[in-house]
């Protein structure tokens, strides 16, 4: 492969041949439990979110200054030899990998991206970014992308977004269904659990890169307390995937609540996160979370089936910018299309 587009496509007009394009989809996830102790070796359980998706275009492209500027909420980039100075970003970095594991570092590849996952709320959207744009230049070039190398590739760029990636994002933003995952291995985990999940926006955003490194401090500043936070994490996170699989509400949503406060513990959380645990508490609902890596970010809730209106309404009274409801019925296929969490009604800050 010499880097150039194996395929032309061909307008209306027969003779005018329309420059190669290649495109790639990825979506949301949401992590159950698991967050931030994932990165210091405990498993981690996480689901995809398919109603947030994410769409890269690939084209050829050429170095030097970028001439067109990608519509709002959209951007662009590109990849290669650029001789473009300036930090790498985590989909950039991903697609370099790619094209330096396919012998094409000499290419140049422009992308855009189409991202409806709101940034920086602990919903994945560096990796899922990451992940459309690789498979959009794989299909741009007509190279076959298997499991393993796509990882590999979105794993890179997270490395660059979170500073130290466990690998959870890069697996969910992939995945089809929930997983379960352990130091680099992501297994699917059946879901029985009669219970929806509601997601709520905080409006804040957070820093992946910062969260992460705050908890590496301290953790380590305290390694008798961190073998406790990591030995408790991992009894709740065991116990979780129990839950889910043999059908108890209840208990998972009390180690929900338990994860939330060892992440407090580790100094995640903050006075809006807390308050929309609470509300969702009062609520009724199971237990409730922050999910991702917090700052800022989404809280995560558990409620009764039939019970995820009067929950979000109560997160959204209590601030949260916007919700989405996940049913678990909906978790339960692997089938992505199956997978459905649906926008609930937004407001504005
Ligand atoms: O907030 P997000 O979507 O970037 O989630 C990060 C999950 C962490 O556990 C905090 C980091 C990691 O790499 O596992």
């Amino acid at each position: 492969m010499n880097g150039q587009p194996v395929r032309e496509r061909v307008s209306d007009d027969a003779a005018a041949p329309e420059p190669a394009v290649g495109v790639g989809h990825s979506h949301a996830k949401a992590i159950l439990l698991g967050e931030h102790t994932v990165v210091h070796g405990t498993a981690a359980i996480a689901f995809p979110l398919p109603a947030l998706p994410v769409r890269a275009i690939a084209r050829p492209g050429r170095s030097g200054p970028r001439a067109e500027v990608a519509a709002e909420g959209h951007f662009r980039f590109l990849a290669g030899e650029t001789g473009e100075a300036g930090p790498p970003s985590g989909p950039r970095v991903a697609v370099e990998e790619a094209l330096r594991r396919w012998g094409m570092t000499g290419a140049v590849v422009d992308v855009v991206v189409e991202c409806d996952i709101p940034l920086a709320r602990g919903l994945g959207s560096s990796a899922a970014c990451a992940g459309a744009a690789v498979r959009a230049v794989a299909d741009l070039y007509g190279r076959v992308l298997d499991a393993a190398t796509l990882y590999d590739c979105v794993q890179c760029g997270e490395q660059v977004a979170h500073g130290r990636a466990s690998g959870i994002d890069a697996s969910a933003v992939l995945a089809n269904g929930p997983i379960l995952f352990h130091q680099g291995t992501a297994r699917p985990i059946g879901i029985t659990v009669a219970a929806d999940l509601v997601i709520a926006d905080t409006g804040v955003p957070g820093s992946t890169h910062e969260a992460v490194a705050g908890v590496r401090r301290t953790l380590d500043a305290d390694p008798r307390s961190a073998r406790r936070v990591l030995h408790r994490a991992t009894e709740l996170i065991g116990s979780a995937a129990a839950d889910l699989t043999e059908g108890r509400a209840a208990e998972l949503g009390a180690a929900m609540l338990d994860f939330q406060d060892l992440l407090a513990e580790l100094g995640v959380s903050t006075p809006r996160i807390d308050a929309l645990v609470t509300a969702a508490r009062d609520a009724g609902a199971f237990g409730a979370k922050l999910t991702g890596a917090g700052f800022g970010g989404c809280v995560l809730a558990l409620t009764a089936t039939g019970t995820a209106p009067a929950v979000s309404a109560a997160l959204r009274a209590a601030g949260a910018v916007r919700t989405w409801t996940v049913t678990a019925r909906s978790l339960r296929s692997p089938a992505p299309s199956s997978t459905a969490s649906t926008p609930d009604r937004e407001t504005h800050p």
